[in-house]
């Protein structure tokens, strides 16, 4: 039996009246809605697009977008790709992949989708607000705008989010309600972690908690860039699709009545950072998965600024308005013999063909790098400072 009512203008483009590719589209919305028990399609104000690198999608994901291919109704942001289209890099490609990812950034320009080529387009190119109905794909991201901001996305997957962004609506279940958003879990933490023990934090949690929303204690001086890192390991480790950080995260209050109780302690931590890390000397130093804000490059411009760069290559990895927006950090960057990459991040660009041993203090990345279809990197995963002395003389 139906039970999710469509209004006289969606019917009409449920029946391909206003086109093909917005026929499939809103089926694929109804389909879904049908699934999560939704009775209706709300609009949203924004959107944001995964499977964008031609190294994910490949020509199956370009068949799919050339007959999906329509205007979008709400502001829609994009993933990164395999390359920096203006700069080149981070690695060489061959000429075809060259022209199939061109291809797909041409087909989602046709639609009206920004350039934004970032998994954090909340810095400078799509800010969602508080409460704020969205329908977002890339995990990271989804977790990071529904927990730090308090916005309302589902899990969406690249295909789904596009169906949205051209109908401008999602169904009305799981995270945009309120009983959708409650923590289950509630996660004692006996120390303040950095980022990259947030990280580790999140790769821990990630296969135990599996879908369940956590409330963490003993965070309250976490700051959003870290919490970041959070974000990240745990989309890569679980379906988990936001957490609360007791004091610090908008809804935090949101919490069911009897949450079972996990204890984490600094023992758990190292030895998460030391299982997900190799041994072997880096041949590169990646930063920025997610991609970098601009008081990380700031950051990070005042530990090599005056210094001479020594042994692995070093790149770090944001958008371009992140770029423009910390110009003299990345020139500072630059002169030390660091590279500053947009569009492109450490995983979706095909690091393979020139690396095979990546130092990262990113959870996500040290979860996907060491994977075949990833890059068959070998991992060391380590916090900036421990990063930097293999770079810094
Ligand atoms: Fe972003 Fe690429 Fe990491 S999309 S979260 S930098 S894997």
């Amino acid at each position: 039996m139906k039970q999710l009512l469509l209004t006289r203008e969606e019917e009409k483009i449920f029946d391909g009246e206003r086109g093909e590719a917005a026929k499939i589209a809103i089926r694929l919305l109804y389909s879904l809605g049908e699934l999560g028990g939704a009775s209706r399609l709300i609009p949203i104000k924004s959107a944001h697009i995964s499977g964008v690198s031609y190294k994910n999608i490949g020509e199956g994901g370009i068949q799919f977008l050339r007959k999906i291919s329509h205007k979008v109704s709400v502001p829609t942001s994009l993933n990164p790709l395999g390359f920096d289209i203006e700069h080149g890099g981070p690695v060489t490609i061959d000429e075809g992949f060259h022209r199939k990812q061109m291809e797909i950034v041409e087909i989602y320009r046709k639609m009206g989708i920004m350039d934004s080529f970032t998994c954090t387009p909340y810095y400078f190119y799509n800010e969602p607000a508080f409460g704020d109905h969205i329908s977002w794909a890339e995990s990271s991201a989804i977790i990071y705008v529904n927990s730090l901001i308090g916005a309302r996305t589902n899990r969406e997957s690249g295909p789904s989010a596009l169906a949205s962004a051209i109908i401008g609506k999602t169904p009305d279940h799981g995270l945009h309600r309120d009983e959708g958003r409650r923590a289950s879990v509630v996660v004692n933490v006996d120390e303040p972690l950095d980022y990259t023990k947030l990280a580790a934090l999140g790769l821990y949690l990630g296969p135990k908690l599996n879908k369940l929303i956590p409330l963490i204690k003993g965070q309250k001086k976490a700051k959003s860039i870290d919490l970041k890192a959070l974000s990240a390991a745990l989309s890569a480790t679980s379906s988990i699709p936001m957490f609360h950080v007791d004091g610090v995260t908008p809804e935090y209050q949101l919490i069911s009545d009897s949450p079972e109780v996990i204890n984490v302690g600094s023992s758990e931590i190292e030895e998460t950072i030391s299982k997900n890390s190799s041994q072997e000397e880096p041949e590169l130093i990646a930063i920025g998965c997610p991609h970098l804000a601009p008081e990380e490059l700031e950051y990070i411009a005042q530990l090599v600024k005056g210094k001479r760069k020594v042994g692995p290559d070093f790149f770090l990895f944001t958008s371009r308005d992140v770029k423009a927006n910390a110009r003299d950090a990345v020139r500072t960057i630059e002169n030390f013999g660091g590279k500053v990459f947009a569009d492109t991040c450490m995983v979706v660009s095909p690091l393979s063909n020139s690396y095979a041993k990546t130092g990262t203090n990113s959870g996500k990345a040290s979860f996907y790098l060491p994977l075949k279809g990833y890059g068959n990197q070998k991992v060391a995963f380590m916090g900036i400072m421990d990063l930097m002395k293999w770079v810094v003389a």
